[in-house]
């Protein structure tokens, strides 16, 4: 395990959505590392029992769809722990590439749901226990698809612009509570999200890479890097931030 780098993290309490994957998982594993306790929450039971053990965490198995689960997660933070310090809202899906005039209602509302609706959810539950407190960080991982159009992804490129709508909102109405929320946009970061869509052939690979000025995808763990930053004390005047992560993609 990564040793600490911000030592006033040491046993504040972090709740992690889509925490049993990907960029999720690595910011479980850099919470962790900081000594934080924590509340996982993923819909893939198997996957999320076996981090929660390995790391000591609470687990919730329940879908960001669903108010009650997201209200569940933040529930088990006050009752094991009393207190909930830091969100990262990880949780999200791709969808199957169309174009809008393919793309069928059912489609499109499912990746609403988990991505922008799932967020709003997880965000009014969070939010309530970090202003009574005074205090707080929220991290949402939206997607450089938050800034641009993204081909064959509509549901995906609207739900993540939507994500930065709701953050600058959430942060403006919480700005003189102690509470902070950021997003991310990770660019094409290698995950079993993205590894997924590589499945269409070495094409798309090469075409994101030349896409890429740095020249190679992005890890889990440089996302998780920026969303552990956002949380800690060291941003403490960073709110309402869209932060992009993506080797100079947007650039
Ligand atoms: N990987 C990339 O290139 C990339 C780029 C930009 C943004 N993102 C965003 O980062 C976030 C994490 O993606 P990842 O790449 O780690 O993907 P991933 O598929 O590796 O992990 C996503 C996790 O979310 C969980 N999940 C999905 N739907 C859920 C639901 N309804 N309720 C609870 N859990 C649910 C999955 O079970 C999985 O464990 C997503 O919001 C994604 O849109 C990823």
């Amino acid at each position: 395990m990564a040793a600490p780098l911000y030592s006033d993290m040491q046993g504040n309490v972090a709740l992690i959505t889509g925490a049993a994957s990907g960029i999720g998982e690595a910011c479980a594993r850099q919470f962790a590392a900081q000594g934080c306790r924590l509340v996982l929450m993923d819909r893939d039971e198997s996957r999320l029992l076996a981090l929660t053990a390995e790391l000591g965490a609470i687990a919730l198995c329940g879908s960001v769809t669903e108010e009650a689960s997201c209200m569940a997660a933040v529930d088990a933070c006050l009752r094991h722990f009393g207190k909930l310090d830091y969100a990262v809202n990880s949780a999200g899906i791709a969808g199957k590439p169309a174009t809008v005039t393919d793309t069928s209602l059912e489609a499109w509302q499912e990746v609403i749901n988990v991505n922008l609706t799932g967020v709003f959810l997880c965000l009014k539950h969070q939010l309530q226990p970090m202003r009574s407190a005074g205090r707080g960080a929220i991290v949402n991982i939206a997607s450089g698809a938050g800034l641009i159009g993204t081909p064959q992804l509509s549901p995906y490129c609207a739900s993540k612009h939507g994500v930065l709508g709701l953050t600058r909102t959430a942060a403006m109405e919480c700005a003189t509570s102690g509470v902070r929320v950021n997003s991310i946009l990770p660019g094409s970061t290698r995950t079993p999200m993205l590894e997924a869509s590589l499945q269409q052939g070495p094409a798309l690979e090469q075409m994101i890479l030349n896409s890429i000025p740095c020249g190679r995808l992005g890890t889990a763990d440089e996302i998780a890097a920026a969303a552990l930053w956002l949380c800690s004390s060291q941003a403490s005047y960073v709110n309402g931030h869209s932060m992009v992560v993506d080797g100079g993609t947007l650039a």
